[in-house]
């Protein structure tokens, strides 16, 4: 095990969990600590810098345990470390959970093979740039006869913050996004953990569906539109407010605005979340992107019990919206965020 490399939780997000008196134990590819939260769900907000890398693997069988352990070693202090399984990955003989498949193409996606998909999706996550940096350099010159890197991307949340008991941050849209997760992390893994009574694989129980889609922004047509037009198509203002005037940290009345006269019924948030008492069960955890040449935009990530009920349902509602004509999918994945721990592991070994 990489006995040397520290994977620290984020501070902040570990007392929010109330996880502060169990120490910022990290994960190990030996141990099985007793922090119960995958490492991409921990904490109300996620690190400043994030980098995702898919890799593939020819035969899971040993060369999952070595891939984990590499990426580990690969890992910078000041890191987190997390992983979740791509479809592919389960052998006929392995129990998938249930809803697990590969992410399909929807209306409008353009997917670049090359940056979509992957058997194993390592999630490294931390607050200082240069460490997320060194990891990828690091992983990319580890050499490995059982393993390859698919795709990669480097993300980050500009004006990374927590109010009200939200993580919030700024999109290259210039919109604060977070508002619409819970309030509480309670909430939080109600939405995106697997419980006992899913019917799931019981390994499964305490995992999480991910879904990564990356969507780039025609940020100069954007940039065209007025303030206004932009706030219509969002349905919030940039700073979260809504347009009938409710803060931002409360609920609009969307009631007595039946004909979109205030919020436009097409409005991203109107689609997204029509009924202000039943949410969409899914939790977003996006970060902002660039590549260089103008290809910026989001790497939207969002975790949920239930892929069908979760991000589908809402995709589903947000074909077409007035939004679209600005986002181009390119690539992303369908993955499976196992519970903490390393048990996972042993059932492909
Ligand atoms: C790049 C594309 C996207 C952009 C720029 C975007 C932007 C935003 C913004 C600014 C908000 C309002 C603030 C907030 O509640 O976070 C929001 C809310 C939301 N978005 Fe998106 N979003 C994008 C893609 C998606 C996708 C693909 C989904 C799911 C399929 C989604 C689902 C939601 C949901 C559920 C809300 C919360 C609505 C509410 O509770 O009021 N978004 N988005």
């Amino acid at each position: 095990m990489a006995s040397g490399v520290a994977v620290a939780l984020a501070g902040g997000g570990a007392a929010a969990y109330g996880l502060a008196d169990r120490g910022a134990a990290g994960d190990s590819a030996g141990s099985d600590d007793s922090v119960g939260v995958p490492v991409q769900l921990r904490g109300i907000l996620p690190e400043k810098y994030v980098a995702l890398i898919a890799l593939d693997i020819g035969r899971p069988h040993g060369a999952l345990r070595e891939l984990v352990k590499q990426v580990r070693v690969a890992a910078e202090p000041d890191t987190s470390v997390g992983f979740a399984l791509g479809a592919k990955l389960f052998g006929p003989e392995k129990s998938i959970p249930r809803r697990l498949k590969a992410m399909p193409h929807f209306t409008g996606d353009l997917l670049d093979p090359a940056m979509a998909h992957g058997d194993v999706l390592a999630h490294v996550a931390s607050d200082k740039a240069a460490a997320i940096q060194k990891t990828v350099e690091r992983l990319r010159n580890t050499t490995s006869p059982h393993w390859t890197i698919r795709w990669h991307i480097n993300g980050s949340r500009p004006a990374n913050r927590v109010e009200d008991g939200r993580g919030l941050a700024r999109n290259p849209f210039h919109f604060t996004e977070g508002f619409g997760n819970p309030g509480t992390d309670r909430e939080s893994l109600s939405r995106a953990l697997i419980s006992a009574d899913q019917n799931e694989p019981q390994w499964a129980v305490g995992g999480s569906y991910q879904v990564v889609r990356i969507i780039r922004f025609a940020t100069d047509l954007w940039d065209k539109d007025s303030v206004r037009e932009q706030e219509r198509i969002i349905g919030r203002r940039r700073d979260g407010g809504w347009l009938d005037g409710t803060p931002a940290d409360e609920q609009p009345n969307f009631a007595a605005d039946p004909t979109g006269r205030l919020t436009p019924l097409d409005s991203h948030v109107r689609l997204a979340a029509p009924d202000r008492r039943t949410p969409p069960p899914i939790v977003r955890r996006s970060y902002s992107y660039d590549r260089g040449n103008g290809d910026t935009g989001i790497i939207f990530s969002c975790f949920q019990r239930d892929l069908t009920q979760g991000f589908e349902a809402a995709q589903k509602r947000l074909e077409g919206e007035p939004l679209a004509k600005y986002l181009l999918t390119t690539g992303g994945g369908y993955f499976f965020v196992p519970p903490h721990g390393n048990k996972w592991i042993d059932t492909f070994s």
